[in-house]
């Protein structure tokens, strides 16, 4: 029957146009649909640091071994990542933005029970130069940039590693990025000026200044070890960057979770 269908949608241009208008119309309308139900009524599956369970030990060892003094994430989007930590660290200062007003209101309502969270509907670049300028991330901040995805125009990575290089110290966990010599993790691409750029070292230099010292740190484990047999979404590559914190890399290195990861130094104008 399927190809069937198939055979007569090929043969007939105007039955296959009128398919894919109807197609489109039902997408639309099941959109429409799903921003109909309540926030209350709505299923939301953990799916914080997408899953991955040596991410979800990384954070929470990450931010009680080095003393972190707060969490900044960029790219809200419903929130999962958010209330992990805010459930784990009821008392850190957490900061996160989301430029989206769909996904802000929808993360507003699941977050409005976290004391410790402060939400903005803000660009991130813009969001993290209030927040440093503000003074209120302490010593040792550490940021997870997570304010892309693939087909949006603009990429604010390089506005947010520059903002973030303005700082004395910090720690920077950045998602969906290239890990060298590892093709296990998956990674974004942006596309800019028709040539597809992946997110990865050369891509960000531009943001880094010559005065700090930057410290690369790479994941080096398999689907195995962060997932369950449970069919599970990809593994998606990440970089720690500890700018100006030789001592907190020593530190990170002695703790448990450190097994899965290499310290990458390169100078940076190699990148
Ligand atoms: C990959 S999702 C973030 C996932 C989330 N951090 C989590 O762990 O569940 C990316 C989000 O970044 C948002 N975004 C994209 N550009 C942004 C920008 N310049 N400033 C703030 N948010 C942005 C998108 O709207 C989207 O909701």
């Amino acid at each position: 029957m399927k190809s069937f269908i198939k055979q007569k949608l090929r043969t007939h241009p105007r039955v296959l146009r009128g398919a894919i208008k109807v197609n489109r119309i039902v997408g639309r309308i099941s959109r429409q649909a799903k921003k109909a139900v309540p926030y209350g009524l709505r299923q939301y599956p953990d799916l914080a640091l997408h899953g991955d369970r040596v991410l979800r030990e990384l954070f929470p060892t990450l931010i009680s071994k080095l003393h972190v003094s707060s969490f900044i994430e960029t790219g809200t989007f419903k929130a999962a990542t958010t209330l992990f930590i805010a459930q784990k660290q009821k008392s850190l200062p957490i900061f996160t933005c989301e430029v989206l007003k769909e996904h802000f209101n929808e993360s507003r309502w699941r977050l409005r029970k976290c004391q410790n969270v402060t939400l903005k509907k803000l660009s991130s670049p813009t969001f993290i130069r209030e927040l440093t300028e503000g003074g209120r991330l302490g010593t040792l901040p550490f940021f997870f940039l997570d304010a892309h995805g693939e087909g949006s125009e603009y990429l604010p990575l390089v506005d947010e590693v520059q903002k973030i290089s303005t700082l004395k110290k910090a720690i920077i966990v950045i998602d969906d990025f290239l890990v060298p010599g590892q093709p296990q993790f998956g990674y974004d691409v942006w596309t800019h000026n028709k040539k597809e750029l992946p997110l990865d070292l050369s891509l960000i230099k531009g943001g880094l200044n010559s005065v700090s010292i930057y410290q690369f740190v790479f994941p080096r484990y398999d689907a195995d070890d962060a997932f369950s047999d449970a069919p599970h979404d990809p593994l998606r590559g990440h970089v720690l960057i500890f700018m100006n914190a030789a001592d907190e890399v020593q530190e990170f290195f002695k703790a448990p979770v450190a097994r899965f990861y290499t310290l990458e130094q390169r100078p940076t104008s190699s990148l």
